[in-house]
C-alpha cells in the first residue's frame, strides 16, 4: 500500500465512532525530506474542517516556529495519532487512540522516518508505549530523545510540549522553541536508550 491508498482509507474509515462527527478526517502531510515525522494528538475544529493538520492556531504556532528555526512545514511529515476530531476537543479515548494506531502504524512503514517529534503528552505516551516505555509526565521525557522499533522501522522519538500547551502556557515557548531546535538540527540531545 502507498501513502494515498492510506490516505483514502483513513478518510473512509469508520473503526470508532468519531468518524459520525467529522467533517474531514485528517490522514497528514508534508514529506519525509528532513527523515522527520511531527505526530500531534488530534484534530482540532479547524484542521476537521480543512481536512489538513495543524492549521489552527496551535499549528499556527508550530509553523512560525519551524519557519524561525529555518524550516518549511512541507519537508516534515505532520500527522496525529488520532485522524478525526474528538467532538469538543476532547482527549481522545484508549479505544479511539487504539482504533486509529494502526495508521499511524502503516505511515511509519511507508514514510521510514528517522525520527519522530512527539508533541504533548498523547502523543509522547502512544508513542513511547511501542517502544516499551511508560510516561505519565511530558515534563518528565521532554527535551529526551528514545531509540527504538516501531513497526519493523528504527528511528528516535524526540518529545517536546504541544503548542497548545505552550499558548496556554507562554513560559513554555522557549523550552518548545529551544527542543524543536534540538530535534531538527545537528546537536542532539544525548540519547536514552
Ligand atoms: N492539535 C493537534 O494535536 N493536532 C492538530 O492537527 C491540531 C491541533
Amino acid at each position: 500500500m502507498d501513502l494515498e491508498d492510506l490516505n483514502e482509507k483513513i478518510k473512509r474509515c469508520t473503526r470508532c465512532p468519531l468518524h459520525l462527527y467529522r467533517k474531514n478526517a485528517v490522514p497528514g502531510e508534508g514529506s519525509l525530506k528532513l527523515g522527520i515525522m511531527i505526530v500531534g494528538e488530534a484534530p482540532g475544529a479547524s484542521e476537521d474542517e480543512e481536512g489538513r493538520p495543524f492549521v489552527g492556531v496551535a499549528g499556527q504556532l508550530l509553523t512560525k516556529t519551524l519557519a524561525k528555526l529555518g524550516i518549511s512545514r512541507d519537508d516534515v511529515y505532520i500527522t496525529n495519532v488520532v485522524k478525526c476530531r474528538p467532538p469538543g476537543n476532547r482527549t481522545p479515548t484508549r479505544e479511539e487512540i487504539e482504533a486509529c494506531l494502526p495508521y499511524l502504524l502503516q505511515q511509519i512503514v511507508i514514510l521510514k522516518p528517522k525520527r519522530i517529534v512527539a508533541l504533548g503528552l498523547i502523543s509522547g505516551k502512544t508513542l513511547l508505549k511501542l517502544v516499551g516505555r511508560e510516561v505519565d509526565k511530558i515534563g518528565n521525557v521532554r527535551g529526551k530523545c528514545f531509540r527504538g522499533q516501531v513497526a519493523g522501522v528504527n528511528l528516535e522519538i524526540c518529545l517536546t510540549y504541544h503548542p497548545a500547551a505552550v499558548l496556554r502556557n507562554p513560559h513554555l515557548r522557549e523550552v518548545f522553541e529551544n527542543d524543536l531546535a534540538t530535534f531538527f538540527g545537528g546537536g542532539l540531545p544525548p540519547l536514552n536508550k
